[in-house]
């Protein structure tokens, strides 16, 4: 692995790795958009996929397209393999056993589906814990489970600098909380929760957890048993995998006490017209034809993520997401909101005077993608008192060019505004 330094008229960072090899390996970042190299700087969003993974998904419909646990036949018996060989991956990469791994759509689906067959065991009075820093996706589940149980949804406050109030946290806690559901990343902001020590703390009370771990695993390596959570979800496009696919990894006890989620074909064991009896763990929550060719782009996609250096590549980005601060800092008329220390490298400012959304505009026609508005965090925006922001979300193949170039281009939104 050979050592960079790329040095710019402003920036200056070193990095252990091959950037330049490493971005190679992702197509789409080559390409000129409205004229410009193509700066993606939306990776919260979603991530670009590698070779790697676009050749899997190609070669799966090209040697083995076919359903899989059912046929009879060759195709079949290689697609079951491949699918089920991602299950066991996803399971390796989380230290979970793979009968825990669930396949979803993505993270909204893996929450809605705790939330409704966990759910179903709530009762008034119950009390649910979230944090400030939700994404919609793990707030209106859980509102709708309070809905139909009559339980109630309590909200860990937040500090000045993005970061979670502990101390509110404690004081929310008793034996009246069911489950404790928080992010282990915010999406808007970067904060890093500190997820162990809330877990611990809701076990202590008794409380089921639920990490939402969306944006925290293309970052850093998660492994649920370290944690000690009860069920851990992600979606398989923010990790470099494809759209459409998903994980919840859930504790088997629980799992096997749960009542299942969609019901139809492979999620039973028998069925009559009298009564249907459930599959065995995973496939009592997976009903219907499953997304095969998701799960075997996302098993590639985890199999390309272990095959680099992942410290080298957290330090990369801890750099970019420095230089950028700094920039930033230095930049008249730019507020950084959220500013947690041991962030994820996730730049979220306003620019005085000006509408994130203009901003966004102005940036996409200079070839700079990022994204803009309230990032799915209605209630966190309010709390800060700010419509939304602009957010820069970095990824493993940024590089310090693409830093540069975001700042060269808002000098010049600066000048249209
Ligand atoms: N949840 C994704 C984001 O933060 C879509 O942009």
């Amino acid at each position: 692995m050979s050592i960079s330094t790329v040095n710019t008229s402003s920036t200056n960072i070193t990095s252990n790795l091959d950037i330049a090899s490493l971005r190679a390996q992702f197509p789409i970042l080559s390409q000129t958009v409205r004229g410009k190299p193509l700066v993606y700087l939306d990776n919260g969003a979603t991530t670009q996929k590698p070779e790697a993974v676009i050749a899997a998904i190609d070669a799966y419909y090209r040697e083995c397209n076919s359903n899989v646990h059912r046929g009879a036949h060759y195709l079949s018996d290689e697609a079951t393999a491949r699918f089920e060989g991602a299950r066991q991956r996803v399971a390796d990469f989380l230290n979970a056993e793979r009968e825990e791994i669930i396949w979803t759509r993505g993270t909204t689906e893996s929450i809605n589906l705790v939330a409704s067959c966990y759910g179903a065991s709530l009762k008034a009075g119950d009390e649910i814990i979230i944090s400030t820093l939700e994404h919609h996706s793990n707030i209106v589940p859980w509102q709708m489970a309070c809905a139909r149980s009559g339980a109630t949804l309590k909200v860990i406050p937040l500090l000045a600098d993005g970061s979670l109030d502990m101390e509110g946290y404690r004081a929310l806690l008793g034996a009246r909380t069911r489950i404790v559901a928080v992010t282990h990343v915010s999406n808007a902001l970067g904060t890093v929760t500190p997820i162990a020590e809330i877990i611990r703390e809701a076990k202590a009370v008794g409380a089921v957890t639920l990490v939402d771990g969306a944006q925290a695993v293309s970052h850093f390596p998660v492994d649920v048993q370290a944690l000690d959570c009860d069920f851990y979800v992600f979606s398989g496009h923010k990790l470099f995998g494809p759209t459409g696919i998903g994980v919840l990894y859930g504790r088997k006890a629980l799992l096997e006490a749960m009542p299942p989620w969609l019901g139809g074909g492979e999620m039973i064991e028998t069925v009559s017209f009298e009564r249907s009896t459930w599959n065995r763990l995973p496939y009592k929550f997976e009903a219907g034809t499953p997304n095969i060719a998701g799960a075997i782009g996302l098993g590639a996609a985890i199999e390309w993520l272990q095959t680099q250096d992942r410290a080298a590549l957290a330090s990369h980005e801890a750099a970019l997401l420095a230089e950028a601060t700094t920039r930033a800092q230095a930049f008249t008329g730019m507020q950084l909101i959220g500013t947690a220390p041991g962030k994820v490298a996730v730049m979220s400012f306003l620019l005085d005077g000006a509408h994130p959304n203009d901003v966004g505009q102005l940036l996409d026609q200079q070839g700079v993608a990022v994204r803009t508005g309230h990032h799915c965090t209605m209630p966190l925006m309010d709390c800060l008192g700010i419509p939304g922001t602009i957010r820069a979300s970095f990824s493993v193949y940024n590089d310090p060019m693409d830093i540069e170039r975001l700042f060269n281009a808002l000098e010049k939104v600066k000048t249209f505004l």
